[in-house]
C-alpha cells in the first residue's frame, strides 16, 4: 500500500513537474493559472508583483525591442540592456569605416555621447485585457468564413478605436488559443532610442554561426541602448532636447549567481510556436518542409562558404546574410531530430486515437468534435504538395539576391504603365531605386549570387521533380539552353541589367517611361515575374484554400483538446505578446554517454581561442584581464567569470533579450538561444533537452566595467551583492 502510494505520488509529482516547465503563460493570467506552481518553485512574489495596472510592477520595465526582440530598463534613467544580436542592425548603420563599431565596440562615455537610431521603436506594453466577447459580438456559428472574418475585423477596430481615445497610446489585438479567446494589448511606444555601448563583435558574437544554437556556449551577447523621452516623460521623435526617460520601473541586477535547481523566469515577447497541430502539421513541418529547406540552404552557404574562406573581403560583405541564413537551416536541423527522437508524430497520433475515441469516431455518435481529425486529412493531404512546392520556390531560385532585387522593381513598371502617372513621378520613383541600388550592392559579390542561381535551378528542375510541381518557365529554360543549367545561369546574368552597378545606375540615372521596357524585357526582371506569378495564380490559391480551412478547424481542435483533458494547464501558443516562462537552471544530457553543465566560464573562451578562425578570435584587452583574474565583484565565490548559462524556461525567437530573472524578480541574465537539441520546442516541449541558454548578468557587467572602462554606465543600476 504505502509502495503503491509512493510510486504513484512520485508519478504524479513527475508528471506536474514535466508541466511545469513548458508553456509561455499571459501575465494577466498569472495569478489564477501559474502562481501557486511558481511559488512553490521558488517564486518569492506574487503575480502582482509581475503584472499589475494599477500601481508597477516588473512589467513596466520590459520592452518590446525594435519588431522582433525584448529588453529591459535598468536604471532609473532609461537605460535598456538586449542582445548583440538584436542591436545588430543599428549597431552596424552606426558604423562607418573611420569609426568601425561592429568590429571594435562602442562606448558612450557621456550623454551626449549616445547614438540615436531613426527608426528604432521600444514598447511598453500599458495593459491587457479580455475582449473575447467584445471582438465576437454578433458572430454566430452560421456564419461563413469570409463573414466572420468581416464581423471580427469591424468589431476589433470599433475596440480599438475607443482605447485609443484622447490618449497617446496604441492598440493591438491578438487572437489566442486560434481564436477562442481575444485579448487588446495598449502599448506607449517611444521613438528616440540611442545606443549606449555595445562589446567589440569579438565578445558580442563570440563563437559566431559556428556556435549558434550550440551549448556550451561563450557568447556575450548584449548591447545597451536609451530611451529618450519629451520634457513630459512622454514619447516624442528624435531631438537634442529630449531628455532621459524616467521609467516606472527598472530592475535590479543580482551578483549572486546561480546554482543547479533555482527557480529562473523569463519575460518577454516570444514571436511563434505551434505546440497543437495535428499530427499531419507535425509531420509536414519536420519531414517536408524543413528536409527542403534545409537541402537548399546548405547548398547556399557552401557556396557563400567557398567564397567567404578565400577572401576576408567577401567574408564580412557576407557575415549578416550568411547570419540569417544559418540561423534557421540550423534551428530546423535540430527541430527535425528533436521530433524524430522523441517520436514527436507518432505521440501526436497516439493521442489522436485516443481523442478519436473521447469524441465517438462514428459520425453518428455526434460529439460536436468528432470528423475533426477526417477534415484535418482531407485538408492536409493535398496541401502537402503545394505546401512543398512553395517551399522550394521560395528557398531555391527566389532566394537569388538579384532575383528578388529585379522582383523589387514591380512598382517601378507598374507606375510606368500607368496612365495617370506623370514623368516627373516615374523620375522621383527611379530616383528612390537609384539609393536602394546603392544598399543592394554595397554588400553584394555577383559570382556568388549566379553560382547559386546555376545550383538552385539544378535542384529545383532535377532534385524537386516529382516532388514540386514545374513552372512552365523552368521547362522552357531546359529547352533553350538544352539542359545546361550553368550555362543558363551564365548567360542570365550576363544579358541583365541588374547584376551591375554600373549598367542599372545608368539606366535609373537618367530614367524615363520608354526606359520601362529594358527592365520589362530583361531576362531576371522576366524570371523573377514569371515566377512570382506562378506562385500566385497556381500554387497561393491552394495555399489560401489550406488556411481557410485551417483556420475553421483548428479554433474547434483546440477548443477539444482543453475540453478533453480538464486537469491539463494550456498556454496560448507564443503570437508576439508578452509572456511569462519559467523553469529551473539545470544541465542536460545532449546524447547518452554525455553530460552538460549548466554553467560556462572565461576559460572555455581561452579554451576555444584560435586567431586563425574568425569566430575565435579573442580580444587581447579580455586575455589580459583573464590573465590577471581581474574580475572584481563579478567572479564567482571561487573567483571563476561565468559567461553563459542554461535553465529549463520555455522560450522561442523572440524572447532574445528578454530578463531571465531569480524568484525575487533580481536579473540574472540575458536570454539569447536555445541549446540545439530542443529546438522542437516550438513544436513540441521536451523537458529533458529543452533549454534557453541566457548570458550571465556578470559577465556582462564585467565586461562593461572591467573591458570597456564604463563604470559609470554600471552605477547608474540598482545592484544586488
Ligand atoms: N540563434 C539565435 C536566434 O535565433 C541567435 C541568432 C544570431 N546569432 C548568430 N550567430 N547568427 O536569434
Ligand atoms: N535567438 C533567438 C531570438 O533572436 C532566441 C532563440 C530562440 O529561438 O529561442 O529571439
Amino acid at each position: 500500500m504505502t509502495r503503491i502510494f509512493f510510486v504513484s505520488f512520485f508519478l504524479l509529482l513527475s508528471t506536474l513537474n514535466l508541466h511545469a516547465e513548458e508553456g509561455m503563460w499571459i501575465p494577466l493570467l498569472l495569478e489564477q493559472k501559474n502562481q501557486t506552481d511558481m511559488q512553490s518553485m521558488g517564486l518569492k512574489l506574487t503575480a502582482a508583483d509581475i503584472y499589475n495596472v494599477n500601481q508597477s510592477s516588473l512589467k513596466d520595465a520590459i520592452v518590446l525591442f525594435g519588431g522582433g526582440c525584448t529588453g529591459e530598463v535598468v536604471s532609473d534613467q532609461g537605460l535598456i540592456l538586449t542582445n548583440h544580436h538584436c542591436g545588430f542592425g543599428q549597431i552596424q548603420a552606426r558604423s562607418t569605416i573611420e569609426h568601425d563599431y561592429l568590429t571594435d565596440g562602442f562606448w558612450a562615455m557621456n550623454q551626449s555621447e549616445e547614438l540615436p537610431n531613426p527608426g528604432l521603436t521600444v514598447s511598453f506594453l500599458v495593459s491587457m485585457s479580455d475582449v473575447t466577447s467584445e471582438v465576437l459580438q454578433g458572430v454566430t456559428p452560421q456564419m461563413s468564413m469570409n463573414e466572420r472574418y468581416k464581423k471580427i475585423r469591424s468589431n476589433t477596430s470599433v475596440i480599438k478605436r475607443k482605447a485609443t481615445e484622447g490618449n497617446h497610446y496604441e492598440a493591438q489585438i491578438r487572437p489566442f488559443y486560434y481564436g477562442n479567446e481575444y485579448y487588446l494589448m495598449i502599448y506607449e511606444i517611444f521613438t528616440d532610442i540611442r545606443l549606449v555601448g555595445t562589446p567589440p563583435s569579438n565578445i558580442g558574437k563570440f563563437g559566431g554561426d559556428t556556435d549558434n544554437w550550440i551549448w556550451p556556449r561563450h557568447t556575450g551577447d548584449f548591447s545597451i541602448f536609451r530611451i529618450y523621452a519629451g520634457t513630459d516623460n512622454k514619447p516624442a521623435p528624435y531631438s537634442k532636447d529630449n531628455i532621459p526617460f524616467k521609467p516606472r520601473r527598472h530592475l535590479s541586477i543580482s551578483l549572486k549567481g546561480i546554482q543547479p535547481g533555482d527557480f529562473t523566469f523569463v519575460y518577454g515577447f516570444p514571436g511563434r510556436t505551434e505546440e497543437y497541430l495535428p499530427a499531419q502539421g507535425v509531420d509536414l513541418a519536420v519531414n517536408i518542409v524543413n528536409p527542403i529547406r534545409i537541402a537548399l540552404r546548405e547548398i547556399r552557404l557552401g557556396i557563400i562558404n567557398s567564397y567567404s574562406e578565400k577572401n576576408d573581403t567577401i567574408r564580412l560583405r557576407y557575415a549578416a546574410k550568411h547570419a540569417g541564413i544559418a540561423n534557421g537551416w540550423k534551428k530546423w536541423i535540430g527541430e527535425s531530430r528533436g521530433i524524430k527522437r522523441i517520436k514527436g508524430v507518432e505521440i501526436k497520433k497516439e493521442f489522436e486515437t485516443r481523442f478519436a475515441n473521447w469524441t465517438g469516431v462514428d459520425e453518428v455518435e455526434q460529439s460536436p468534435y468528432a470528423g475533426l481529425l477526417a477534415a484535418f486529412d482531407e485538408a492536409y493531404t493535398p496541401y502537402k504538395h503545394w505546401k512543398a512546392t512553395e517551399t522550394w520556390l521560395n528557398e531555391s531560385v527566389l532566394s537569388v539576391e538579384a532575383i528578388r532585387f529585379a522582383r523589387s522593381f514591380a512598382p517601378l513598371v507598374d507606375l510606368c504603365a500607368s496612365k495617370d502617372s506623370s514623368d516627373q513621378s516615374i523620375k522621383t520613383l527611379a530616383q528612390k531605386y537609384t539609393r536602394s541600388t546603392d544598399g543592394f550592392y554595397k554588400n553584394y559579390e555577383v559570382q556568388i549570387d549566379r553560382e547559386i542561381l546555376a545550383a538552385m535551378l539544378e535542384m529545383y528542375i532535377v532534385k524537386a521533380a516529382g516532388e514540386a510541381e514545374q513552372p512552365t518557365v523552368f521547362t522552357n529554360l531546359i529547352k533553350k539552353y538544352k539542359g545546361n543549367l550553368k550555362i543558363a545561369a551564365d548567360d542570365l546574368f550576363r544579358k541583365s541589367v541588374f547584376t551591375s552597378k554600373n549598367r542599372l545606375s545608368g539606366l535609373l540615372g537618367n530614367f524615363h517611361r520608354k526606359d520601362v521596357k529594358k527592365i520589362e524585357n530583361d531576362p531576371l526582371y522576366q524570371l523573377a515575374f514569371q515566377l512570382t506569378d506562378y506562385n500566385k495564380q497556381i500554387v497561393n490559391p491552394h495555399i489560401v484554400e489550406f488556411d481557410r480551412k485551417f483556420d475553421s478547424l483548428m479554433p474547434l481542435y483546440m477548443k477539444a483538446q482543453m475540453e478533453m483533458q480538464p486537469g491539463k494547464k494550456f498556454f496560448p501558443d507564443a503570437n508576439s505578446t508578452l509572456r511569462i516562462s519559467y523553469g529551473k537552471v539545470n544541465g542536460y544530457v545532449p546524447e547518452d554517454g554525455a553530460s552538460y553543465n549548466y554553467y560556462t566560464t572565461l576559460n572555455g573562451i581561452m579554451e576555444k581561442e584560435n586567431p586563425e578562425v574568425y569566430d575565435y578570435v579573442v580580444e587581447p584587452k579580455l586575455k589580459s584581464l583573464y590573465n590577471s583574474k581581474d574580475y572584481g565583484r563579478y567572479a564567482d565565490a571561487s573567483g571563476e567569470m561565468h559567461t553563459c548559462f542554461i535553465a529549463t524556461n520555455h522560450t522561442t525567437g523572440g524572447n532574445s533579450g528578454s530578463p531571465v530573472m531569480n524568484g525575487e524578480g533580481q536579473l540574472l541574465g540575458l536570454n539569447f538561444d536555445r541549446c540545439w537539441e530542443g529546438t522542437m520546442s516550438d513544436l513540441m516541449y521536451d523537458p529533458d533537452k529543452c533549454r534557453n541558454i541566457s548570458l550571465d548578468i556578470r559577465y556582462c557587467l564585467f565586461i562593461i566595467d572591467k573591458f570597456a572602462g564604463a563604470g559609470h554606465l554600471v552605477k547608474e543600476m540598482t545592484i544586488i551583492e
